[in-house]
């Protein structure tokens, strides 16, 4: 069975993260079925909205770290890579619901959503930096623009994890639920989403997102600054370092 789940139900295609076992880390086949959903979800009719969840008591770990240590060649064909491109493109509206940890892209792609809710268990961490690797999915660009350079660099440099609390006083999220409501409000907002004129949303979304060129551009940069910090002595060890804990 694969990792990656969807389920469509009143207009809204829900795809949960499901590999319990690694905390939901992504690997790649993940990155290419969460590709493969959207990219149907996106050409269906019947769907309006996405809301991304994780299974069980994790958002995702993130990328998984085995995973940095055998592919570096991130070119457009790379799944993960299919995957950032596949979310700056999306024109119908993506809900997230984040309990428990959001590591890594776990943060960085809630940066390309439209709502995103979690409730108390939330951790929020970009350790690119303290795993000597730099910024993904436009982060770079959407963080300093959503918090101010001052707080984005602080998330970033020391890559130390936060909480919902503080996600949502520096609006990375919507609102903050009990844990027993926040499936619900997810799936609510969602429906409400996927019940709007569908035209009007795709394009108020557009016009809410700005210039994707801009962000695809800076988004081009990381990856080939991520794609030679992979190589590295100083990353090989935090990898090596963190599989051997
Ligand atoms: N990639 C690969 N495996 C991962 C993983 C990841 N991103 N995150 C967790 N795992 C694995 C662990 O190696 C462990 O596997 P094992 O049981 O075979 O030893 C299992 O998942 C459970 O992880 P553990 O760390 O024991 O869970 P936890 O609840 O104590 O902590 C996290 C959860 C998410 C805080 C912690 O696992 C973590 O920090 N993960 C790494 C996150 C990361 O650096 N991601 C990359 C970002 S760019």
């Amino acid at each position: 069975m694969s990792n990656i789940q969807f389920q469509d139900e009143q207009g809204v295609r829900i795809i949960t993260i499901n590999r319990p076992d690694k905390r939901n880390a992504l690997n790649l086949e993940m990155y290419a079925r969460l590709t493969e959903y959207l990219i149907q979800g996106e050409s269906d009719n019947g769907i309006n909205a996405f809301l991304l969840k994780g299974e069980g008591d994790c958002f995702t770990s993130g990328n998984d770290v085995a995973d940095f240590l055998k592919n570096s060649d991130l070119g457009q064909n790379h799944p993960t890579v299919r995957f950032l491109f596949t979310l700056l493109d999306l024109t119908k509206p993506l809900v997230a619901a984040v309990a428990g940890p959001a590591v890594g892209i776990g943060t960085t792609l809630l940066l390309h959503c439209d709502l995103v809710y979690a409730d108390n268990t939330a951790k929020f961490q970009l350790p690119f930096v303290n795993l000597a690797l730099v910024p993904e999915a436009g982060a770079s660009l959407l963080l300093p623009r959503l918090v101010g350079q001052t707080k984005a660099s602080e998330l970033l440099l020391l890559g130390e994890p936060f909480d919902a609390q503080s996600a949502l006083s520096m609006g990375l999220i919507n609102d903050l639920l009990p844990s027993d409501e926040l499936m619900s409000h997810a799936m609510s907002q969602s429906i409400k989403l996927a019940k709007k004129p569908p035209q009007a949303l795709r394009a108020s979304r557009r016009l809410i997102r700005g210039d994707s060129e801009l962000i695809r551009e800076q988004m081009q940069k990381e990856l080939e600054e991520f794609a030679v910090r992979l190589q590295s002595d100083e990353a090989k060890a935090q990898f090596n370092a963190f599989l051997s804990r």
